[in-house]
């Protein structure tokens, strides 16, 4: 078979395999989209991206649960949160990474109604990412949105960790056009 013909089935073949694992984003984004170093973000291109990142009015946070350094091995409870007056429909997406880019700790999902874990399948594959279901899309309170996960801090020695996080607040015409995209990340030191 020709070279250029066994490219294109290839290509088609990956092709298949990614639309497979992608589905509608609304039901979760798909992995590795969080901005995190090696990511990508929900505007890339052909998905939301009609707007420039974090030009819009939304306010977004990341709360660890703790104000200070991370104590080794404890499980901290995430708040994720995203405000936007006006706003009704919500997404995000999270990964811990340590300073090498590598996974810090472990995500444990506390509320399977709003959120979900995935790992991509391709790359990255040591990493796990939060994101939301479609149930977890919809505002908590008019232009509101928390999710909370959990979160168990690496053992001594893994060093500072950062907690990247990307965040869209859409427009609710179920499709990828007209929403606003946000990329955050905090970093945590380890308690010593
Ligand atoms: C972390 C990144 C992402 C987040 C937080 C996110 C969030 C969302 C949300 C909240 C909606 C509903 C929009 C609305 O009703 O107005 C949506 C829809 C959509 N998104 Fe994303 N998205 C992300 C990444 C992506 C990526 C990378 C793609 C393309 C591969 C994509 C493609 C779509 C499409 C096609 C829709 C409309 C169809 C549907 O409802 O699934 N999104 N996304």
């Amino acid at each position: 078979m020709h070279k250029s013909n066994h490219m294109a089935l290839l290509f088609l073949a990956g092709g298949i395999c990614l639309s497979l694992t992608l589905g509608p984003s609304s039901s979760g984004a798909p992995a590795s989209h969080t901005g995190a170093p090696g990511e990508s973000t929900c505007a890339k291109s052909g998905c939301h991206d009609d707007k420039a990142i974090n030009t819009g009015t939304a306010k977004v946070k990341i709360d660890p649960g703790t104000t200070g350094p991370y104590a080794p091995g404890k499980t901290y409870t995430l708040s994720v949160s995203i405000t936007d007056a006006g706003s009704k429909r919500f997404g995000f997406q999270l990964t811990a990474l340590d300073s090498l880019n590598a996974k810090a700790g472990k995500i444990k999902i506390s509320d399977a109604e709003s959120t979900q874990m995935l790992h991509n399948t391709f790359m990255l594959q040591d990493r796990e990412y939060a994101t939301y279901t479609f149930g977890g899309t919809g505002a908590d309170s008019p232009g509101k949105k928390t999710w909370k996960l959990q979160w168990k801090a690496p053992a001594s020695g893994t060093g500072p960790v950062t907690l990247y996080a990307a965040f869209v607040s859409a427009n609710d015409d179920e499709t990828d056009k007209g929403d606003h995209v946000y990329l955050h990340s905090i970093k945590l030191e380890e308690l010593k």
